[in-house]
């Protein structure tokens, strides 16, 4: 095994809890001593060996053995939304369902991902309910299971459909408020439910003790664009809220329904994407994975299978991608039956595989590696912030200390080959009207494009200034631009100028 790949899985091992080392540390010392292992046979022992779980949606009325041979975590498909556990006041009720899913997981060595705690849908009692009800709901059920859920989703589905990259307005996000007109929630004065909410799950977890991770969960956030090379926005929108809430935030779950819809096709940079959230120092898991067969022609086969293939290569190839679910094992009993989208056919316990499912398989097998991702896209954030996001408790230090004039920050999203560089400009005691970022790349790095930014050079000493909408910006206050690159491109110092 290389060192790279040890590193990797040595990465991957410290990010797990303790109850996903349990199940993978017998596999992973065989591995770290012989490189070519016997191909697994199930799905689980693969995932184990690569050091991730492989999971599954799950119903009480659906536990058959293949459940516990192929699978090693299961989230319930429904037995745990709040239409069905909670209370208008926040309470529990017909938890049997969840109940049973939880202890069928703990008695298979599966872990749980409980989902979900706020979500505009399938609310239920809930719906409406302000922020202290919810804030008792989410006490309630993350305290009934304590540490036997591994992860809970606290947060669902946020984000407005067709590539906005605006938080949904229905409830719950209805509740908030932006307090300073500055175009995000994360302001301290602003009224937020995911930060809320979030703030919440965490105090529970750290006041009894926990190790469940707290995870905000969402479709058509997979790639860094959508169809056509369009950025996605959706994505850079989630990226946004894990930055300024990392604090509370442990994980980030991609649903990865994809399907023939422009926002929800495979794009060849999920495995970037998945990157630039695990730099962040996050688990990302792909948790709700099911593939139209449409998007293959309806091969019904092939083109299916490759598709699988890619997704889960894209999360093998980054160490903090811990897990991958499908969202149900069979196609007859998926939520989108017609759609053939899972890794079995056949019904009731009585199930065959596809070649989707010996594609994911193969993968699986082949462990994690350091294969670059592809090139990507020009890739540009959504709306381009006017006034940008402030951090409201961990803002980054400046490289220099903020005086008058400006200073700047760079942090970097790096693959084998390639990077993408986030460079946020904070005004100092004073505002300023424009501003210029110099930075010297090491040789060999080139600078492909750039965005919220002028540009002149593209390799050594490149100078990026203001474009019109981000000259001004307030004393203290920041913006930012980002631009990527071929090459390495560590070691970034730039020195800000006002102009
Ligand atoms: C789906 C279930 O699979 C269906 O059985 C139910 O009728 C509706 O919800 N995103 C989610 C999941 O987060 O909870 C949804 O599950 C699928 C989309």
């Amino acid at each position: 095994m290389n060192s790279d790949l040890r590193q990797r899985r040595k990465v991957a091992r410290t990010a797990l809890p303790t109850a996903v080392l349990l199940l993978i540390s017998s596999a992973v010392a065989v591995q770290s001593s012989a490189p070519a292992a016997a191909a697994e046979t199930t799905l689980r022992a693969a995932a184990a060996n690569a050091g991730l779980f492989f999971g599954v949606a799950a119903s009480p009325n659906r536990l058959y053995p293949i459940v516990g041979q192929e699978f090693s975590q299961l989230t319930p498909e429904n037995d745990m939304k709040p239409d069905r556990i909670a209370t208008s006041s926040g309470g529990l009720q017909n938890t049997s369902g969840a109940d049973t899913l939880v202890n069928h997981a703990q008695s298979n060595n599966m872990l749980v991902r409980g989902h979900t705690l706020v979500w505009h849908s399938q609310a239920g009692a809930l719906q409406g309910a302000s922020q202290a009800t919810l804030n008792t709901f989410i006490g309630n059920a993350i305290n009934r299971w304590g540490s036997r859920i591994a992860y809970w989703d606290v947060v669902n589905e946020a984000l407005e459909d067709n590539n906005t990259g605006r938080r949904r307005n229905q409830w719950p996000h209805s509740m908030n408020r932006d307090a300073n007109g500055d175009g995000d929630f994360f302001d301290a004065g602003d009224t937020d439910v995911i930060r809320d909410s979030f703030i919440r799950a965490k105090q529970v977890v750290q006041a009894g003790g926990l190790t469940t991770k707290l995870c905000i969960n969402d479709y058509d956030v997979d790639g860094l664009t959508v169809q056509g090379g369009t950025p996605n926005r959706k994505a850079n929108a989630l990226y946004d809220i894990v930055r300024n809430y990392r604090q509370y935030i442990d994980c980030v779950g991609f649903q990865a329904h994809f399907n023939d819809n422009p926002n929800s096709i495979i794009t060849d940079d999920i495995q970037a994407n998945i990157q630039r959230f695990a730099d962040l120092g996050v688990e990302v898991h792909i948790t709700e994975l099911d593939i139209d067969d449409d998007l293959s022609n309806n091969d019904i086969g092939a083109g299916q299978a490759e598709n699988y293939r890619k997704v889960v290569r894209a999360c093998l190839n980054v160490a903090q991608c811990t897990g991958i679910t499908v969202w149900g094992i069979s196609d007859s009993e998926s939520w989108r039956s017609s759609e053939r989208g899972l890794l079995f056919t056949g019904g009731n316990g009585s199930y065959q595989k596809k070649a989707a499912y010996h594609a994911v398989l193969d993968e699986l097998n082949k462990g994690r590696n350091s294969t670059p991702p592809p090139s990507t896209p020009p890739v540009t954030p959504s709306v381009p912030p006017t006034t940008p996001p402030v951090d409201p408790t961990t803002p980054p230090p400046p490289t220099t200390p903020p005086t008058t004039g400006c200073s700047a920050t760079v942090s970097l999203n790096s693959w084998t080959g390639g990077f993408v560089a986030t460079v946020r400009v904070t005004a100092g005691t004073a505002p300023i009207s424009g501003w210029s970022v110099q930075l010297t790349l090491p040789s060999g790095a080139t600078v492909t494009n750039a965005w919220n930014a002028n540009r002149s050079g593209s390799s050594g000493t490149v100078q990026f200034s203001n474009v019109s909408y981000n000259g001004s910006v307030n004393a203290g206050q920041s913006t930012e631009f980002g631009f990527q690159g071929t090459g390495t491109a560590t070691g970034l110092t730039p020195v800000c100028t006002a102009t």
